[in-house]
């Protein structure tokens, strides 16, 4: 069939077959088949889904689009991946950690999508620091230090590379056949036995209902259990951004002070509960409370940093900046906005923070564009704290200006106050395996 026959049946809710999936998503990693027909099929999946079986297909297609990793030589590898959110830095603090645990972590990991952040872009903060690495080195490193991590590469599940930042443009990012497919088939790609799924749900989170964010959980498991691998997912609330800080460089600098022991309650204990899940998911530990205490431990006793610091260098980073995050690239403009009134901060609305921070350059409008890795947006308050009239609720870092009124439009946009004290959630929202 014709590339638009295929786009014609997608938008007509026809189900493809795997040979299909293959022509066009084969197709368009080979350069046959050009960005705006797969535009217009991506926004076809979007407004019709995808079976499960439709959605596997689509996985394993990607995943063998390229290379897949053998990392047979090495042991206990593990995984994790986050299903992007707003301040979400988990990666910086948890890696370093399993490393630390004395698990092999060897990753592929995403740049920005649409209002929430990656951890390539996070980890350019870095000057120097490399996110392509050939596969001995890459696989030396996991060995040597524990933790290597990697950028979408034409090797590795090209196929996702290139729809990852095709639907980053195109508003074809928050669907649940073509998430669970990109992330899915990136673990299949890169080959860890044990896998962490983060999946995200809120005003922040591209599933922004706890229906919607179980049944991306259990599609991923289901896709991931089928190819012989040890998957579970923990469901997190994504309505409030993560931590005080969103933006690269402060992201990095927030994601330090963690490791330091010093970070903000709520990132230390998501990191703690998904370092604990994945040393029992990876047959380490029986006992989750005990593998908390283990996990919190390589936050007291430095050797998560430690990881940290000897994972940047290796990959060509300035290591000397973990221990000084003060240098690294933060920009220099300072604004505000303040509480319009007192009462209780009610809500803040993550998604207004992921955009105020693209609209002061932290992410990306069209594929390729530049980011600047220092602005930002930090949350001063969070939900459920008591507020006078003109306090701080957020610090914006912004350059020269730009795109500045936007940005705090949108924060002034996103907070909700009430005069009662409101009821606030946990973060931990349930789990799937
Ligand atoms: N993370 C990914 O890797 N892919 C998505 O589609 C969403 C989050």
């Amino acid at each position: 069939q014709s590339i638009p026959d295929l786009i014609a049946k997608k938008r007509g809710g026809g189900q493809h077959s795997r040979a299909e999936l293959e022509q066009l998503v084969g197709g368009y990693t080979r350069g046959e088949v050009p960005d705006y027909q797969v535009s217009a099929w991506l926004m076809a999946v979007f407004l019709k889904g995808m079976t499960e079986a439709e959605t596997a297909d689509l996985t394993l297609v990607m995943a063998e689009s390229g290379d897949t990793l053998d990392l047979s030589s090495l042991s206990d590898t593990v995984d994790k991946h986050s299903t992007g959110g707003v301040g979400d830095k988990t990666s910086l603090v948890l890696t370093p950690m399993l490393a630390a645990l004395g698990l092999t972590v060897a990753k592929m990991s995403g740049r920005g999508l649409a209002h929430t952040g990656g951890t390539i872009d996070k980890l350019e903060s870095f000057p120097g620091w490399n996110p392509e690495l050939p596969e001995d080195r890459f696989l030396a490193q996991a060995r040597d230090i524990g933790l290597a991590l990697v950028g979408q590469s034409k090797d590795l599940a090209p196929a996702d590379g290139k729809l990852y930042a095709l639907r980053d443009v195109t508003a074809t990012v928050e669907s649940l056949p073509l998430i669970a497919s990109s992330i899915m088939s990136k673990k299949i790609a890169s080959g860890a036995q044990t896998i962490v799924l983060d999946v995200k749900s809120g005003a922040g989170a591209f599933m922004k209902t706890l229906d919607d964010s179980r049944a991306l959980a259990q599609a991923m498991v289901d896709i991931g259990t089928r190819a012989g691998r040890n998957v579970r997912a923990v469901l997190t609330d994504m309505d409030t951004p993560l931590g005080h800080m969103a933006g690269n460089s402060l992201e990095v600098q927030e994601a330090i002070a963690t490791l330091r022991g010093e970070g903000p309650a709520d990132l230390t204990e998501l990191c703690v509960t998904l370092a604990a899940e994945v040393l029992v998911a990876a047959g380490k530990e029986t006992d989750l409370a005990r593998a908390q205490e283990r996990a919190a431990a390589t936050l007291k006793d430095g050797s998560a940093l430690a990881k940290l610091e000897a994972f940047v260098s290796a990959q060509g980073g300035d290591g000397q900046l973990v221990r000084n995050p003060a240098g690294l690239d933060v920009a220099p403009g300072r604004a505000e906005v303040l509480a319009p009134e007192s009462g209780y901060i009610a809500r803040l609305d993550a998604l207004s923070v992921g955009r105020a921070v693209l609209a002061l350059g932290g992410g990306r409008e069209r594929k390729g564009d530049p980011v600047d890795v220092g602005v930002g947006v930090e949350t001063v308050c969070k939900p459920g704290e008591q507020v006078a009239a003109g306090d701080v609720i957020y610090r914006l870092y912004h350059r020269d200006g730009r795109g500045l009124e936007r940005a705090q439009e949108l924060l002034r946009g996103g907070i909700e106050l009430s005069q009662t004290p409101p009821e606030v959630g946990g973060l931990i929202l349930d789990r799937v395996q």
